[in-house]
């Protein structure tokens, strides 16, 4: 008989890849869908184009913001396993929606765990913890499971509920509940409105000659970047331990955003020239003197998170997991994505 996994998320990055690899292992893969005024399905369109997966995976009409429609969800779909995947992603954007941020990425959550406490608590669950939970303090630098939590903004705040929720129906129901506290995972699907995506689509369309330059806030924030494919990897890993436990993923390596934007460059043979500091800081091409980017205030955040750098010890040794894509790659897949979307098109 095949396992059957319910995903809320699953028409974003991770949801996507997760869809992919549990069909991989003959999973029945369900997810939520939002209603959007245009499909909203991209990320996952080749899965539902793919007939090899017809009688396998199935969307449904859902919201976090809605109980009554997650209980029915929980009493019709009968998931072995749910991955809570689903939030307001965004913490610049937390910033703007705060409330908004609170109900679905933290609220969310709870209204999920109670559907599933009250059909059937067997059901294990995947809690799409964080790194923001650390708050990137410089001393606190490579954060394990042990790290203090300090979450310095609304969407981090609202993720503190959720992964404490997550611990309180473990301990409080015996419920099989997992928190993957997951460091920042990119790919070819990441959102436009992350740092990652925003440099890879600007450089291809910057060679493509559609945009001038790159404007960006702040340049030395540090990350731990992997690539998404590694990590949903890990997240299906924790579910199946004979025990539910807490986990970080991470790569152990850290880059701040001005290393990203250079070896992004150096991937198409531009150099990266920097002059000024600050606000005034600005990346020439080295050989034609070209602006190419630039520092805009209005993508700071009021708070910022300025050293994310993980230590992935405890899910090697007890997940068997690894990291197999690295910094470098990960660039080059970004960019050769983004690239071809701009192929033939100047
Ligand atoms: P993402 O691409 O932004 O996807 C977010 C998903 O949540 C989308 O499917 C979105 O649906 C859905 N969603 C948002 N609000 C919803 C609501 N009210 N009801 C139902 N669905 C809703 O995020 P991701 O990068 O895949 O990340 C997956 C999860 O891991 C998130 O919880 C994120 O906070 C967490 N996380 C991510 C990272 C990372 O580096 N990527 C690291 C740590 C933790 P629409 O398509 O309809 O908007
Ligand atoms: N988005 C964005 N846009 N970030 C910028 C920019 C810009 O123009 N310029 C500099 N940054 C800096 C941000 O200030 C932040 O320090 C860093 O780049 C990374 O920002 P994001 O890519 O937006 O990701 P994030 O680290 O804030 O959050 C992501 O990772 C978390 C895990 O650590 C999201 O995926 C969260 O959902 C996830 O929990």
């Amino acid at each position: 008989m095949s396992k059957v996994a319910f995903i809320t998320g699953i028409t974003g990055q991770d949801g996507s890849y997760l869809s992919e690899l549990l069909l991989s292992k003959d999973y029945e893969v369900h997810g939520i869908i939002r209603r959007h005024s245009t499909s909203g399905t991209e990320k996952i369109d080749h899965i539902l184009d793919d007939r090899r997966f017809s009688g396998k995976f199935f969307l449904h009409y859902g919201d976090l913001t809605d109980s009554n429609n997650l209980t029915a969800l929980i009493r019709k779909i009968s998931p072995d396993e749910v991955y809570s995947l689903a939030a307001q992603s965004n913490v610049g954007t937390s910033f703007e929606i705060p409330e908004y941020t609170a109900e679905v990425t933290g609220v969310g959550t709870v209204r999920l765990l109670e559907a599933i406490r009250q059909i059937n608590p067997k059901i294990k669950f995947y809690q799409a913890s964080t790194s923001e939970l650390f708050g990137g303090l410089p001393e606190t630098a490579p954060q394990s499971e042990t790290t203090p939590f300090h979450p310095r903004s609304p969407y981090a705040v609202a993720k503190l509920y959720s992964y404490w929720i997550t611990v309180n129906y473990r301990e409080s129901y015996g419920m099989f509940t997992c928190n993957g506290i997951l460091f920042n995972h990119e790919s070819p699907r990441r959102g436009t409105d992350f740092v990652t995506r925003k440099i890879t689509l600007a450089i291809a369309k910057i060679m493509a000659g559609k945009q001038e330059k790159i404007s960006l806030g702040n340049l030395n924030a540090k990350r731990d970047w992997g690539f998404a494919g590694d990590y949903v990897e890990g997240m299906w890993r924790m579910l199946q331990q004979d025990k539910p436990d807490d986990y970080v993923l991470a790569t152990g390596e850290t880059h701040t955003v001005r290393e990203f934007v250079e070896a992004a460059f150096n991937e198409v043979d531009i150099k990266i020239e920097w002059k000024g500091t600050g606000v005034d800081e600005k990346g020439y091409c080295a050989k034609t003197g070209k602006l190419l980017v630039d520092v805009d205030p209005k993508f700071f955040r009021p708070a910022e998170v300025d050293l994310l750098l993980g230590d992935p010890t405890k899910a090697e040794k007890n997940l068997g997991w690894r990291r197999k894509v690295s910094f470098k790659e990960l660039i080059k897949i970004m960019l050769d994505s983004d690239m071809a979307k701009y192929k033939g098109e100047i």
